[in-house]
């Protein structure tokens, strides 16, 4: 029986803690396209982390670049100080932006990005003279993080309804997703976008003066809402009608950016220029949390030529913006991007991966099946009274049987690190028809957590045993 950690200190983020810590799922190591548990169980990653391991696990590159700039400069003061990677860093990722977007602000996160994205663009039109453009529209089941901004401009009820009232002056357009009409459509929908994308118009226009609103914020593919795709023209359409009235638009591609959809941005796929671009996860292969904001350059402009001399023309930054080793993984990983092309390798990869994805289409449950480049989104229909237990189950015998996937509400997600192999991806669509095939097969039983992950529940139970032990212990001296 492996030795488990303490579990009781640490405060798991979006996990069902209790549940984690009577059956938890710890991995030790992971090198390429697997994990290794602490029973020594490889698991393959359908999922490439949370969507950050682009280029497969243990990238000595990554290693080696991390370890000399530790040894080198651990850290140096981000404000009205820097050290060369920062302009490195910041150098190559504006040439493997799209064109245009060659002005970058790092952050640590992809929550960072986007308040600084929504920062940026208020402040943009502040110092542009127009103060009164300061309401932000995002998107239905939009998520762009878990800060203030983000859930403000976010739209997953579970995410914003427990923190109050939120940002004022935002509202939302409708998210594009249309399963009576699009269901099992292999990529891209080819109808319905113009007319989604010219209900922004009709909204703003309507509920609002065009002329208030600073900026339209959007993941050009909605991924933690369940892979929601764009229809054909929607992103363009959106473009066009944010051009009309002067709206900044922002694609948060967190999750699109580095390759994902066989392209390097979401933006070079639709060929849709935003203005601003939120990015993180893969720009250093997950290994050191680092976010940026790439901005089009006239928006950086006005800043320069705008603030008095020697001011500080955006009062925001963080201690770790830029930190050195962040910077040192970002330009390993994107030297990585350069020499092995893994952009292209999803790219030739993405009609197999669709093949496999759809092969779903007749397993039980299996309601639609959504793809794109590298990530496929299978939703499954909901029992009733237990919204989610579905996709749960399937992700506990998945586990099991030694894949990684991913699941919100009843959608279950996979997103591999772009180095997967074709045997691999077999395994990962294969691994999930039978588990909810077995599932299926057992009925009401088939979605009882408890019957998952046996091992994983006899080290909990070992684990508080040993720890009432220490307690009773205590207690008697
Ligand atoms: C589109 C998008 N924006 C923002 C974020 C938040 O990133 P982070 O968890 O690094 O803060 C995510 C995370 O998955 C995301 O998918």
């Amino acid at each position: 029986m492996p030795d488990l950690p303490n579990l009781d200190h640490y405060w798991m983020p979006f996990t069902a803690n209790r549940q984690f810590k009577a059956m938890p799922r710890l991995f030790k190591a992971a090198k390429g396209n697997y994990y290794t548990t602490i029973d020594d169980r490889v698991i393959l990653d359908g999922t490439a982390g949370l969507w950050c391991v682009a280029g497969g696990h243990g990238r000595e590159e990554i290693a080696s670049a991390v370890a000399h700039q530790l040894r080198t400069l651990d850290y140096a003061p981000a404000f009205q100080n820097s050290h060369p990677l920062a302009f490195e860093a910041a150098e190559r990722l504006a040439q493997y932006m799209p064109a245009g977007l060659d002005r970058i602000f790092f952050t640590n996160s992809g929550s960072e990005s986007v308040e600084t994205a929504l920062k940026i663009a208020l402040a943009y039109h502040r110092i542009n003279g127009n103060p009164l453009r300061n309401k932000l529209i995002g998107r239905e089941r939009g998520y762009h993080g878990v800060n203030f901004g983000g859930i403000a401009v976010g739209g997953i009820a579970g995410n914003r309804k427990a923190f109050g009232n939120g940002l004022a002056g935002v509202d939302h357009i409708r998210h594009p997703l249309d399963i009576s009409r699009n269901a099992f459509t292999r990529s891209i929908p080819a109808d319905g976008g113009i007319a989604l994308a010219n209900e922004f118009e009709q909204r703003i226009t309507t509920l609002h003066d065009p002329a208030t609103i600073a900026a339209l914020i959007i993941e050009p593919i909605q991924g933690s809402a369940g892979v929601i795709l764009p229809p054909a023209g929607y992103l363009k359409r959106l473009r066009e009608i944010c051009d009309k009235y002067g709206i900044l638009l922002i694609f948060d591609e967190v999750i699109t950016g580095f390759g994902r959809l066989g392209t390097q941005f979401a933006a070079d796929y639709f060929d849709v220029t935003p203005d601003i671009l939120t990015c993180a996860k893969g720009l250093t292969n997950g290994a050191v949390p680092m976010g940026a904001v790439a901005v089009k350059r006239e928006i950086h402009d006005v800043f320069m030529h705008n603030s008095p001399a020697g001011a500080i023309e955006l009062p925001h930054g963080y201690t770790y913006t830029a930190h050195p080793i962040a910077c040192a993984a970002a330009i390993a990983m994107l030297a990585i991007f350069a020499d092995e092309k893994l952009e292209d390798r999803a790219a030739s990869l993405s009609a197999y991966f669709e093949q496999a994805a759809h092969s779903l289409l007749d397993v039980p449950f299996v309601k639609d099946i959504r793809n794109v480049g590298l990530v496929a989104g299978i939703e499954l229909e909901p029992t009733p009274e237990q919204p989610g237990a579905r996709a749960f189950a399937t992700y506990l015998k998945c586990y099991e049987m030694g894949v990684l996937i991913r699941y919100t509400g009843d959608i279950i997600a996979i997103s591999p690190p772009l180095t997967i192999e074709k045997h691999e991806i077999d395994k990962i669509f294969s691994c999930i028809a039978a588990a909810l095939t077995n599932i299926a097969a057992d009925g009401d039983a088939g979605l009882d957590a408890t019957r998952y992950l046996k091992n994983e529940q006899l080290w909990a139970a070992h684990q508080q045993e040993i720890k009432s032990q220490q307690t009773a212990l205590e207690h008697a001296i």
